[in-house]
């Protein structure tokens, strides 16, 4: 039985609103008779129909979904062909990726713009996500031709049978960072899935549309489709949320990297920060000792104020270009998507993911601490992270043979520092700072991301400390370091 195209359709303006304003008043005869709902596709065979009015930019499925085609046409793949046409370069090989065919979905041989070179093929259309739509636009129903959000390790279909090679590596860089994986105990488990999966995300974040995977039990990692909205360019690159934000409430990074950061008495990992990064960098993070005279948003260090306008973006997504050292010849473009700030570099500079190379200018790329005028130089960057490290060990080691001589056996069950017992103890706060000062393995990340607040946490703790128990006494008097650096601190709201 055939359906009627246009009830029930929601989220559609059929051609029906177009003959009404057109002042029509007889409905869906005058449409079918008066307009063809698509021309016959120059590549019958696949189904692929392209624009109904390519002058317009209007794509046949536009014809219906009103919603998506006005927002799509706003984005960068409405004018992926006169990109490359404008470039000058363009040659035979550069097509496939600028036009609409089988790339970017499960078509598995040539199709499209491949088969017949025609305009209604020009950019990257509807059809070149969700597949060709010939067999659902004849028979309109609820099961239109999905896309995908998946990326495949081939690499051979989704956002990535495009984003990928030397000139723009979105895939293999993605795929290396630690948004490209799922850690099995969280995807597994619902609470976990709204930070920690794609389907989690999506749908935590109010996604509802459909796509292939939605249902499905195998959890996505981070994919392309989380972060960047497919027909949406309100946000600069397309991005589901803006980076250009100071608020935790929107800004893309923070909605998930954001979790566990002051001592929880009720989790049994309660003393572990999560992803401490967005509270710690607006000033918000750690256990602020009662009469530390330090209040939650009062020390932002640079790094978090408005002189540093997309925060985490500015230094995690820091895409530049590598060139040969003896010939100046291009050799490799990063596109800042392993989402690493500081990232390890092999010899002709190209950035590694992973890696426990040493933290100097030489063996790691601090290139996105000098642009934008923030650091003048790399090595000027590096040494003001390793003069903060400095610091922070020094402070942090103290801290810990302080905690270590209240309880010796420190998070071990028993004792004063019990993340087992809900009863929050000094011990336990001053506990979570040294965590928090030393996250990620090394000193380095709380060192950069506030590392006055860090630094003034740890102080605090210390006296917190030696005010509670008899046992770390020591000449040194906490309260008049941190009042001695307090006084110091530039950066203090
Ligand atoms: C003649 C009108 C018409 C055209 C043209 C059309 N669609 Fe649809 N489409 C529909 C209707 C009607 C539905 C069902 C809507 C609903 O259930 O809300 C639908 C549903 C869909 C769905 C959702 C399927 C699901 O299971 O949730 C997708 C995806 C879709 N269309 C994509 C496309 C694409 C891509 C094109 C172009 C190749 C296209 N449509 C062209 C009318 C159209
Ligand atoms: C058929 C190839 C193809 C597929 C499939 C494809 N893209 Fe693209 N994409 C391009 C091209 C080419 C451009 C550059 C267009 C231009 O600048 O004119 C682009 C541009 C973009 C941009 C714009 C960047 C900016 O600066 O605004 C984003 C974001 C993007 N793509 C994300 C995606 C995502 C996410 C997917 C998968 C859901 C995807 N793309 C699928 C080819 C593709
Ligand atoms: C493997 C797919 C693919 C091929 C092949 C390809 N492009 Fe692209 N092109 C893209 C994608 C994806 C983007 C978007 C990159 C971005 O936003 O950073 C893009 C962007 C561009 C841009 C916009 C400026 C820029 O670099 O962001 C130009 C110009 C361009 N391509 C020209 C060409 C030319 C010329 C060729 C052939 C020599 C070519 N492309 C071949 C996928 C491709
Ligand atoms: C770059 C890839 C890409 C392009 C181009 C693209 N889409 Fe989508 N589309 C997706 C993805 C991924 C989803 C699911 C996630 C979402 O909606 O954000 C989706 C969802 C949809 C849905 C919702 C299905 C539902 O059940 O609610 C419709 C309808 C749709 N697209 C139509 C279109 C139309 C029409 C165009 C062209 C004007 C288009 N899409 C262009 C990737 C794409
Ligand atoms: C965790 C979120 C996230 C994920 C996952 C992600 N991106 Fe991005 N992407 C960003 C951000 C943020 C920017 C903008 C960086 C800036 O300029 O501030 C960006 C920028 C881009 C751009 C524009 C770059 C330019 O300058 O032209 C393209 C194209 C793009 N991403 C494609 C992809 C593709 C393809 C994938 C999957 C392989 C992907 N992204 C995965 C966050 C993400
Ligand atoms: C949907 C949630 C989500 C969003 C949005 C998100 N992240 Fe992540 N990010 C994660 C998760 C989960 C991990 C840990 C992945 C793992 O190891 O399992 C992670 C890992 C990372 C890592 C690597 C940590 C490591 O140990 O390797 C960095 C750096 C990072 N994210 C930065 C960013 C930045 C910058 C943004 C914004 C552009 C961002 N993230 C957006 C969830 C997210
Ligand atoms: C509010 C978002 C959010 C929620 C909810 C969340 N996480 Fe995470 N988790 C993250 C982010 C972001 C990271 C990446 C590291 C970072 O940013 O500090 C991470 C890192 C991890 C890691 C380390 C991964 C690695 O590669 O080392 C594990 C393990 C983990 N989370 C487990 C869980 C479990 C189990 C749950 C559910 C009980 C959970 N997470 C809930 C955001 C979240
Ligand atoms: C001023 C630059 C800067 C800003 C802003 C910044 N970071 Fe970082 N981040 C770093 C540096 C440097 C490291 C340490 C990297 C290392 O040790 O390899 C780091 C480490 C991390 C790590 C641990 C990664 C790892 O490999 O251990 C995560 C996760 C992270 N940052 C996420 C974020 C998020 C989310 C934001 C925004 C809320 C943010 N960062 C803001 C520079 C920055």
């Amino acid at each position: 039985m055939r359906r009627s195209w246009n009830v029930g359709a929601k989220a559609l303006l059929p051609l029906v609103m177009i003959a009404v304003m057109a002042g029509c008043s007889e409905k869906e005869k005058i449409v079918y008779r008066d307009r063809d709902l698509f021309n016959p596709p120059a590549d019958e065979a696949h189904g692929f129909l392209g624009y109904y009015d390519a002058e317009t930019k209007m794509t046949t499925c536009g014809n219906c979904h009103v919603g998506h085609q006005v927002g799509w046409v706003e984005t960068a793949h409405a004018s992926a062909y006169q990109t490359l046409e404008d470039s000058g370069h363009a040659a035979d090989h550069c097509y496939p990726c600028h036009t609409v065919n089988d790339q970017g979905n499960p078509l598995a041989e040539d199709g499209g713009w491949k088969v017949a070179a025609v305009e209604a093929y020009h950019d990257v259309q509807c059809e070149s996500c969700h597949g060709a739509g010939l067999t659902h636009v004849e028979n309109p129903d609820g099961s239109g031709p999905l896309a995908s959000i998946a990326i495949p390790a081939t690499f051979d279909a989704g956002c990535a049978e495009c984003h990928q090679g030397t000139h723009h590596p979105f895939a293999e860089e993605w795929a290396q960072s630690g948004h490209g994986s799922v850690v099995e105990h969280p995807a597994g488990v619902e609470s976990c899935q709204p930070c920690h999966t794609g389907q989690g995300a999506l749908k935590a974040w109010g996604v509802n549309a459909n796509y292939v995977e939605k249902d499905d039990a195998e959890q996505l990692a981070i994919t392309c489709a989380v972060c960047h909205d497919p027909h949406n360019a309100t946000y600069e690159h397309q991005l589901r949320f803006p980076v250009d934000t100071n608020s935790i409430e929107l800004h893309l990074c923070a909605r998930c990297h954001n979790r566990r950061t002051a001592p929880d008495a009720s989790s049994s990992h309660g003393l572990e920060p999560h992803a401490p990064e967005a509270a710690l960098l607006l000033g918000d993070a750690g256990w602020f000792p009662p009469n530390s005279n330090i209040d939650p948003g009062q020390i932002i260090a640079s790094h978090g104020s408005e002189g540093n306008p997309t925060l985490c973006a500015a230094c995690h997504v820091v895409a530049y270009d590598i060139t040969d050292q003896d010939s100046g010849g291009f050799l490799f473009h990063s596109t800042g998507h392993l989402f690493t700030a500081i990232p390890c570099v092999d010899e002709n500079g190209l950035p590694v993911p992973g890696g426990s190379c040493n933290y100097n200018e030489t063996e790691r790329s601090f290139v996105g601490c000098a642009v934008a005028g923030c650091h003048l130089t790399e090595g000027a960057a590096a040494s003001a992270l390793a003069s903060r490290v400095l610091s922070i060990t020094a402070w942090s080691n103290q801290l810990i043979a302080a905690l270590e001589a209240v309880d010796p056996n420190l998070e071990a069950a028993g004792g004063e520092i019990d993340p087992t017992d809900p009863t929050f103890t000094v011990a336990e706060g001053a506990f979570y700072n040294y965590n928090l000062a030393n996250f990620g393995g090394s000193a380095y990340g709380g060192a950069t991301h506030n590392p006055f607040l860090t630094e003034a946490l740890l102080i605090a703790s210390l006296a917190a400390v030696q005010d509670a128990y008899p046992v770390p006494r020591s000449n040194v008097d906490y309260h008049q370091e941190l009042q001695n650096f307090l006084a110091r601190v530039s950066v203090v709201n």
